[in-house]
């Protein structure tokens, strides 16, 4: 059933090595990509499965997102116009504090609509404090691959309602990485989520890390250095930056993935260097929040691996990879020049180095045989996209002018999620008024309304 000939008009690798195949012939077979063939070698007796031929279309890896809320998805359009500690304590913390399972399965199954239904294969998402086997389950549902994990928090003097005791905390993450992680079919994975430095104690960070070592691909996956009066609060607690703190307390390593990086100085670059610490980068979020915008070519001229995620419904408002792409490039420009960030590099960020970020590269990220069949196919040919074959580049195209409305098929594993822009598993009206229907319910309770 998930075996597949796809034959599209070209196929935008993400790999280096062969970067761009015109008219190649992908067989997917148990899952996974197992040939890639040039026009020339490929003849129809070597078609495996059902035959996708789309000679309009352009296959490329699906979308990783390295930063993403599912559980705030509901809240979209409900707190908008803030900075980052008042939307917190007045908005996301009452509104996630009130999540009953019925309203966070709603959240989670918005997001997951949204993403993948605009190209997304594999996500990180930071769950939340309670009731966090609902996301697991919505996540193995959906077929997406993903990385989640609870969200910690032992302090809170924005909300000191919502937090657990450091013990509960611990043990609850450790129970849920022992029930989730590798699970279905190995396409979960868990990230251990203290969400950020003001809302966990010294002592939950360093516990937090010692248990990544009792799960083998685990990471550790929080936010840092997003706005300025988020640092002044954790000079004041610790003494330090934020990113020289976890250096110090020895949480910075190759599994730390964290979200912002915006307000971090030369000594932390190197920090984040030396400990080969992955950076997400979040632009819509960053812009919206007013936080800033991260130096993203100086991270990448250091070396250190950048990936893209679209943070929370909130804060954004889309879960959308062309628009982080479209502003990864865009927002950087002014700042260092026109040639920063070009579309190709950009593509690599929302694919391969998101893959490379999660330490799955091996797995996804890029259309090379034997990854799993992790697969976008976009619909360029259109009027406003002027995507006429060898005139133009495909990555100006992917990056500077396509949407989500560009997608037509979506595959995780060779399972077809999407099917000519229409989601298998939800039907859209049905989930938007039950959407609908949650988030009255939780602005009622939070008095909110
Ligand atoms: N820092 C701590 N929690 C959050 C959150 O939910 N969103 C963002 N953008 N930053 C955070
Ligand atoms: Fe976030």
């Amino acid at each position: 059933m998930n075996d597949w000939t796809i034959i599209p008009k070209e196929i935008i690798t993400a790999d280096k090595n062969r970067p761009v195949i015109k008219r190649g012939t992908v067989i997917v077979k148990n899952g996974k990509i197992e040939k890639i063939y040039s026009k020339e070698e490929w003849d129809e007796s070597k078609a495996e499965g059902k035959v996708l031929n789309v000679p309009n279309l352009t296959l490329i890896p699906g979308f990783v997102h390295t930063h993403i809320h599912l559980c705030q998805t509901l809240f979209r359009g409900t707190a908008d116009d803030m900075e980052l500690l008042d939307w917190l304590q007045k908005r996301i913390f009452p509104l996630e504090n009130a999540h009953t399972k019925e309203s966070l399965r709603i959240s989670a199954q918005l997001g997951l609509y949204e993403l993948i239904t605009s190209g997304a294969t594999t996500i990180m998402d930071m769950g939340t404090i309670r009731h966090q086997e609902v996301i697991f389950e919505e996540l193995i549902n959906s077929g997406i691959r993903a990385f989640a994990g609870k969200c910690m928090a032992d302090l809170n003097d924005l909300m000191p309602e919502f937090k657990e005791s450091t013990k509960d905390a611990l043990s609850s993450s450790y129970e849920f990485a022992k029930e989730f992680h590798n699970k279905g079919n190995g396409r979960i994975k868990y990230a251990f989520a203290p969400r950020f430095v003001l809302s966990c104690s010294e002592e939950l960070l360093i516990e937090t890390m010692n248990l990544t070592e009792e799960f083998q691909g685990s990471l550790f996956h929080t936010h840092s250095s997003e706005n300025k009066n988020e640092i002044a609060a954790v000079k004041k607690l610790t003494g330090k930056e934020n990113i020289e703190y976890f250096n110090s307390i020895g949480v910075l390593n190759e599994k730390t993935v964290l979200a912002h990086g915006i307000h971090v100085n030369d000594a932390e670059v190197q920090m984040l260097k030396e400990a080969d610490t992955r950076i997400v980068h979040c632009p819509s979020s960053n812009l919206k929040l007013g936080s800033g915008i991260a130096n993203v070519p100086k991270y990448l001229g250091n070396g250190i691996n950048v990936s893209l995620g679209a943070d929370g419904a909130p804060c954004n408002n889309n879960l959308n990879m062309f628009t982080e792409m479209r502003l990864a490039s865009l927002i950087q420009k002014p700042l260092h020049s026109p040639t920063a960030m070009t579309a190709e590099e950009i593509f690599h960020l929302a694919t391969i180095e998101g893959a490379k970020a999660l330490h799955i590269d091996d797995v996804t990220g890029s259309i090379v045989e034997n990854k799993s069949a992790d697969l976008v196919l976009l619909n360029l040919e259109n009027p406003t996209m002027n995507y006429f074959d060898g005139l133009n580049s495909t990555y100006s195209n992917i990056v500077y002018s396509a949407n989500r409305d560009n997608v037509e098929y979506v595959f995780v594993e060779g399972k077809m999620l999407v099917n000519k822009g229409v989601y298998a598993l939800h039907n859209a009206f049905e989930l938007y008024s039950k959407a609908k229907e949650q988030l009255n319910i939780l602005l009622k309770e939070t008095d909110l309304k």
